[in-house]
């Protein structure tokens, strides 16, 4: 057993103790009951309370156009919740195959059979770029295997793990109660020098940005004039900053970042608002 098995066993035996006194075999039936702390292929199953599923999936904001995915099903009540309670689509990636067949049995009976589907595979084999919404109750070293699959996904997807983080990359929310659960929002790669059209009449700016995850910084080169930007953010695929143009007026950009373009606006009190746009250098 690896040692990040043997401490999610601690952490959960505390869980499961609680759950033990309420029911031993949790969303099992007649055909397969499942046991709290049993094996699976990379981590146990013990299932996220309904509670905090529900609150994982209202930080993630589903609505009806999500699809989503939790990685490492179990007996499906997170895919099950969010179509149900949030009216999305949803996709359980599950190992075990009498776990899988029991959570999508699970599915049906709750009445969304037609929009919760259960797949019987590895989380690490199957693919689940198409996810708006990510969900995971896994282990830490599985949750960092898995961290640049899911950077690579389209900026914007959200993504909750239940009780483990993401190493040095910080969520965006943690939540405290009932159990931890953290919460991310995939951020565009923006890092590198952009030319940027429009920031001043017949002028290029240049911006050149540094990115740590969904941290940034950098300098906006006007003419001359450098200045490190202010209040930089990027949430997913929209950055967004402020800067002093030379007579001492605040500007605010918003951008939002399509690959090796950004386009958006240049508020401000001394101009119309207008339009730039960015490309790669
Ligand atoms: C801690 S449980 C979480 C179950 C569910 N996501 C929830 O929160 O209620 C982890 C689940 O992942 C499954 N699992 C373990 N390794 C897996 C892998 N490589 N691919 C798919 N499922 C896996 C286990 O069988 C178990 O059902």
């Amino acid at each position: 057993m690896k040692y990040s098995k043997v401490w999610f066993a601690i952490f959960s035996t505390l869980f499961a103790l609680n759950s033990l006194a309420q029911n031993y075999f949790e969303g099992g039936d007649d055909k397969y009951k499942p046991l709290l702390g049993q094996e699976g292929k990379d981590v146990i199953w013990m299932p996220t309370s309904n509670e905090l599923l529900a609150i994982m999936l209202k930080t993630a904001k589903v609505t009806p156009n999500d699809l989503v995915y939790d990685l490492g099903s179990g007996d499906g009540r997170i895919a099950i919740a969010a179509a149900k309670d949030f009216g999305a689509r949803a996709i359980g990636i599950e190992f075990n195959p009498q776990m899988a067949a029991l959570a999508q049995r699970n599915a049906d009976r709750s009445g969304v059979g037609d929009r919760v589907k259960i797949i019987n595979g590895d989380i690490f084999v199957e693919d689940f770029s198409k996810a708006t919404v990510v969900t995971m109750y896994l282990l830490p070293d599985l949750n960092i295997s898995l961290r640049p699959t899911i950077l690579k996904m389209k900026p914007g997807t959200r993504v909750t793990s239940h009780a483990f983080n993401m190493g040095d990359w910080e969520p965006d929310i943690e939540i405290d109660s009932p159990t931890k659960a953290f919460f991310w929002v995939v951020p565009a790669q923006v890092e590198g020098e952009w030319v940027i059209s429009g920031i001043e009449p017949k002028s290029k700016a240049i911006l050149k940005l540094s990115q740590h995850y969904q941290k940034i910084g950098g300098i906006l080169q006007i003419g001359s004039n450098s200045q490190p930007i202010l209040n930089p953010k990027l949430d997913g695929g929209n950055l967004s900053f402020s800067y002093i143009d030379r007579s001492k007026i605040p500007h605010f950009v918003k951008l939002a970042v399509n690959i090796n373009e950004i386009n958006g606006i240049d508020k401000s009190t001394g101009y119309y608002d207008v339009e730039i746009t960015g490309k790669r250098r």
